[in-house]
């Protein structure tokens, strides 16, 4: 659903993403491992575009990107495309609820209606008793899980996350693997996510690498295509993985993760 081809991008002088190249097919979570300053964000930011590559192609169900026109772009994005950030950017002075609706109301529907669905996703993602709390009266785990919310609210055909749950403590981030693991199974969602977090890359169809601009060769056992039936797929764990030569991914020192997989 998804084509990244041949994308360069460069800040100055300094060439951040080198000829990436990447698939992402419908219902596939697909997870991008790799040391601070590889690029993993600009690549993310690129291919959810709210950023633009020099040069390349971004085909989204056959449709270029690349060169589309902003207003048409904010407007494909807005419908198309979910973002979950590693700090939610929630809006501080709205509800949670007010802060789900908010694409919503962007898009153009109506306030009652975008405040119902709002609703609903706060509850299914046990959001219940907070819907109209502020974020600051919220816990980390329940500011991510109201971000989420805000990403699903327009039905998007991909979520792009980066480090979702890198602000979480450990019982957090299983409650957010486990729904965006459940996004996957239960209602076929697309997501792209960026982590550091081994349990969370776990879950993934497909880990990517990134070193230096560059996606590297494939770490996964897993050559062929994702179907939607539930697989086990032995994808390396990046922490018992040492002489594989993923210890970039473990020695980025963000944070101490894993040891809470079973
Ligand atoms: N807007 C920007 N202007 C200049 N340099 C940037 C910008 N965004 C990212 N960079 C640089 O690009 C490189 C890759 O950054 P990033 O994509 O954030 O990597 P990652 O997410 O893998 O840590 C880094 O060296 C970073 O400093
Ligand atoms: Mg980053």
């Amino acid at each position: 659903m998804l084509e990244i081809k041949n994308i360069y991008k460069s800040f100055g002088n300094l060439e951040v993403l080198k000829d990436i190249s990447l698939s992402i097919g419908k219902r596939e979570i697909v997870a991008i491992v790799g040391p601070s300053g590889a690029g993993k964000t600009t690549l993310l930011q690129i291919a959810g575009t709210l950023e633009k590559p020099d040069r390349g192609s971004l085909l989204f169900n056959g449709t270029e990107l690349i060169g589309m026109k902003d207003k048409k772009l904010s407007a494909f994005r807005n419908k198309n495309i979910g973002f979950v950030f590693q700090f939610h950017q929630l809006l501080p002075e709205f509800t949670a609820r007010e802060n789900v609706a908010l694409p919503a109301l962007i898009a153009g529907i109506s306030k009652k209606k975008a405040m119902e669905k709002a609703s609903e996703l706060l509850v299914q993602l046990g959001l219940a008793d907070r819907m109209d709390h502020k974020p600051s009266a919220m816990s980390g785990g329940e500011r991510q899980r109201t971000a989420i919310a805000r990403a699903l609210i327009n039905d998007p055909e991909i979520i792009f996350a980066d480090e979702p749950t890198g602000s979480l403590d450990s019982a957090n981030r299983e409650e957010i693997q486990k729904i965006f693991t459940d996004l996957r199974d239960k209602f076929g969602q697309t997501v792209v996510m960026v982590t550091h977090d081994s349990t969370l890359a776990g879950i993934a169809d497909r880990v990517i690498e990134m070193a230096d601009g560059r996606i590297l060769p494939a770490i996964t056992h897993d050559e062929g295509n994702i179907d939607d039936t539930e697989c086990s797929l032995s994808i390396i764990d990046p922490l018992d993985a040492g002489g594989n030569g993923s210890e970039d991914f473990v020695g980025d020192g963000v944070e101490e993760v894993g040891e809470s997989a079973d």
